[in-house]
């Protein structure tokens, strides 16, 4: 088993602030997210809305033309773009489905991945169960400590503060980019479980594999980000043995606390 922080030996180690900064740019990440939801969501409303008032007007005034319906109509396709860009620029900066938990978020992640990229890829884990009580205000405020993200199930509890669970579905989200992008793979395997108090997620693709330039290049900066949230989380990030011939295998832990 290599490990990746071995690999990146120049990296900085990481000091409680820096661990710090990077919850408060998470939660901040959250809180952008929430504001352009509510405030730039609900004014985009409000335009289509307007459109459609207007339209409707000049209907009843007899004053509607061709070319007055055509700007109309030209105006909500582009609001509807801008909707569209909006929920994507949300999604980024906090998924949504992370307010179901993060088994629930992986789960969906690997589908649309699976769906979008034509590349299949199976999410399987021993933890069950979703709570959506504790997520939907937790990335609202600053306070995470109030703001658990409890998986309850009989055996598979887990209790992941929302800034942990949004990094590891970021590191979980490179991994399988990378697999799309670079592995040539047929298939991708990722799997969560518990294992004591350390959460492993494991991400295997049958591709080629990462060749050791690429790991040691400064610019594998999708590697190094991965390596770097890993690390805030406490944990560690090792890349192993793939069970297919070839092919790369990446094993994340990190404590639940
Ligand atoms: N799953 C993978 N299979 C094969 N090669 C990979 C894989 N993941 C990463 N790599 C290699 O590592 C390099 C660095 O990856 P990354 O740091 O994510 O940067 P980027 O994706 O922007 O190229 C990639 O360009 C690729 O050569
Ligand atoms: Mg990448």
């Amino acid at each position: 088993m290599t490990p990746l922080s071995s690999v990146f030996t120049d990296a900085l180690p990481l000091t409680p602030e820096a661990v710090a900064a990077e919850q408060s740019i998470e939660e901040e990440r959250a809180r952008i997210a929430h504001d352009l939801h509510d405030d730039l969501g609900g004014d985009f409303v409000s335009i289509k809305m307007a459109v459609a008032q207007l339209r409707k007007g000049l209907e009843q005034a007899g004053t509607a033309s061709d070319m007055l319906n055509e700007r109309l109509a030209q105006i909500d396709t582009r609001v509807d773009a801008a909707l569209a860009s909006m929920h994507r620029l949300i999604d980024d900066l906090r998924p949504a489905m992370l307010d179901f938990g993060i088994v629930a978020a992986m789960e969906w992640h690997a589908s649309e991945f699976t769906r979008q990229c034509g590349l299949p890829c199976s999410f399987t884990s021993d933890i069950s169960g979703t709570d959506s009580e504790a997520d939907s205000e937790a990335d609202s405020d600053a306070d995470s400590d109030a703001d658990l993200e409890g998986d309850s199930d009989a055996g598979s509890n887990i209790t992941l503060a929302p800034h942990r669970a949004m990094s590891l579905f970021r590191i979980f989200s490179e991994a399988l980019t990378n697999a799309a992008r670079h592995a040539h793979a047929s298939q991708v395997k990722a799997h969560l479980t518990l294992d004591g108090a350390q959460l492993q997620l494991t991400i295997e693709d049958d591709g080629t594999g990462i060749s050791a330039q690429a790991l040691q290049n400064p610019q594998s900066r999708g590697l190094r980000g991965m390596r770097h949230r890993v690390l805030t989380l406490g944990g560690t990030l090792m890349q192993q043995a793939p069970t297919t011939a070839s092919g790369t295998r990446l094993c994340v832990r990190i404590p639940l606390l």
